[in-house]
């Protein structure tokens, strides 16, 4: 396990963070997103389908709980806020895109602990109190596919001087 804590300081700067997620992924790769409402887990999906060369903007997807989107790979979009009973999201049958060969990004994917497969890279977003426009992203990666992913953001994040 690896991690990285950076910080966006405006919602460019986090769209342009999963750009490069999105240009970076490979098949099958998962994204876990965390955060409060509004820390801008969104905007990320919507970074990362630009990086994968998706010609539409995703939008929140809370009342459909997967969304599909293609690029150079498939974006799966999920969105677990509205799911309060664990059974509701076994019952989603998770693997075929889990296991497939799109990418999934999952938001409040902490509610699905347990279900979701231990190899993955986990975004966690926080509010920063002195500044409306700044998040903390805590970057953590479990597997070796995601220690090589995560050290290629790092490299990035430092060039776009969001780590601090
Ligand atoms: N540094 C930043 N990064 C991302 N979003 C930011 C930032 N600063 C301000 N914002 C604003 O915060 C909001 C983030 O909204 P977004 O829908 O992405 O949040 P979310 O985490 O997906 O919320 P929800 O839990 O409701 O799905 C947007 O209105 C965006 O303009
Ligand atoms: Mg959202």
């Amino acid at each position: 396990m690896t991690t990285l804590t950076l910080q966006t300081h405006r919602e460019e700067q986090t769209v342009a963070l999963g750009h490069r997620l999105g240009a970076l992924s490979q098949a099958g790769d998962l994204f876990l997103l965390s955060g409060a409402l509004g820390t801008g887990k969104t905007c990320l999906v919507r970074g990362i389908a630009a990086g994968l060369g998706v010609s539409v903007r995703p939008f929140s997807p809370s009342f459909v709980l997967v969304r599909q989107y293609p690029g150079r790979l498939l974006l799966y979009h999920m969105d677990f806020y509205r799911l309060d009973q664990l059974a509701e999201i076994a019952d989603l049958g998770l693997e075929d895109y889990l296991y497939g060969d799109g990418v999934c990004a999952i938001e409040w994917a902490e509610r699905a602990r347990g279900l979701l497969p231990d190899e993955h890279l986990r975004l966690a977003l926080r509010y920063v109190p002195s500044d409306e426009q700044a998040r903390t992203i805590q970057i953590t990666a479990e597997g070796e596919r995601y220690d090589r992913l995560l050290e290629e953001v790092s490299m990035s994040a430092r060039a776009m001087r969001l780590c601090n």
